[in-house]
């Protein structure tokens, strides 16, 4: 049966340009997410260098632009140096990104006072995103509360992590949440099958407990986030592996899946791969934007024929159900599966472009 449902929206994907195009750039990236039906992801600032203030943020809107295949969003990183200067640049950006735990790349936040100062002088309309783990969920939040000011929290793994969102949205604080795709169909024991280099990510996979209470949770999960993070598969296989996995072409058939099992409806699964993150992030409407899924169709998950450029996958000979056959973009055909069909550079920044559709070329005489 083919479906036609919105362009489905990502808020947490790192696109790893400038710096690191060895793992993935713009071009690869967004083959990626047009594959996997996002037509407007949101990128993480711990690129090399980091997006923190106006030259990083400019180096890498620069290769967006030239590069870009789907419409897009910047995060600037929150980092002990632009306590003052990162909330100016605010309205070129699509929110800031605070770290508060250690993952890959130099930013994190480690003091109470310059958390508190960024999140009060970040503006109101403009989003937060976190990256924090158990009891630093806690702190966020109560910081947040007390400037009375919206948070989200990034890729929730947890337990303990989904019941103190639960109660701090019935304390009515604005607060929403992500979760991952790996999170909700990978464990720890998953990680013999994956091998111990491929399955380091943060948060670290999980108890079958945490899983289990994510599920149970699902009221309280504002968003499906894929966090696609790749690495090349030497890196992930050598020592001190990056943590981190790609995620864009297997979201979707993985929660098609799920609906299918009857574990969730496909209201369930828009609202959370289009409708929240539209609202949460304040995303214009991308016009005549929308995907075409054979949602019967199965197909094993093979890394080499993935777009994106690590070309390596968790979900590895996994087989799904759910494929993406043509996606328009702005009143353009821009994917007809396999192919991609529109030149790098189609995608518009969703802060500073206009996203109206691209007008009728008139036909050369
Ligand atoms: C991310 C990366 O590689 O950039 N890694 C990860 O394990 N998720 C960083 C992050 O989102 O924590
Ligand atoms: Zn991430």
């Amino acid at each position: 049966m083919l479906l036609t449902l919105p362009g489905l929206i990502d808020p947490h994907v790192h696109m790893r340009e400038p710096g690191q195009t060895h793992k993935e750039d713009w071009r690869s990236g967004t083959a990626a997410a047009l594959a996997g039906g996002f037509t407007c992801v949101l990128a993480m600032p711990n690129t090399r260098p980091p997006l923190v203030d106006i030259p990083s943020l400019e180096a890498a809107e620069d290769c967006a632009r030239k590069k870009a295949l789907c419409d897009y969003g910047l995060f600037i990183g929150a980092g002990a140096d632009n306590l003052e200067t990162a909330a100016p640049l605010a309205p070129k950006t699509a929110g800031l990104k605070m770290y508060l735990d250690r993952t890959f790349g130099p930013l994190q936040l480690k003091n109470k006072a310059a958390i508190t100062a960024h999140m009060a002088n970040w503006p109101a309309a403009k989003p937060i995103v976190v990256h924090a783990e158990g009891r630093k969920i806690a702190m966020a939040i109560q910081i947040a509360a007390r400037l009375k000011r919206s948070l989200h929290i990034a890729h929730v793994s947890r337990k303990e992590e989904i019941l103190l969102i639960k109660a701090a949205k019935e304390k009515g604080l604005a607060v929403t949440c992500e979760v991952t795709p790996h999170h909700l169909f990978l464990t720890k024991e998953d990680i013999p099958r994956i091998g111990p280099g491929r399955s380091e990510v943060r948060p670290r996979l999980a108890e079958k407990s945490d899983q289990a209470a994510l599920w149970e949770n699902l009221a309280v999960i504002d968003c499906f986030a894929t966090d696609h993070a790749p690495h090349t598969k030497a890196e992930k296989d050598g020592e001190d592996p990056p943590p981190g996995f790609p995620g864009l072409e297997t979201a979707l058939p993985l929660l098609l899946g799920a609906v299918h099992e009857g574990r969730l409806t496909m209201e369930d699964l828009l609202q959370r791969m289009h409708d929240n993150p539209k609202r949460i992030f304040s995303l214009p409407e991308q016009l005549v934007t929308m995907i075409q899924v054979d949602v019967d169709a199965r197909w094993t998950v093979r890394g080499e024929y993935l777009k994106t450029q690590c070309a390596w996958t968790p979900f590895e000979g996994m087989s799904l159900r759910g494929r993406v056959i043509q996606v328009d973009l702005r009143g353009t055909t821009v994917y007809e599966a396999p192919d991609v069909i529109v030149e790098p550079g189609f995608g518009r920044n969703i802060s500073t472009g206009s996203l109206a559709p691209d007008p009728v070329k008139p036909i050369p005489m």
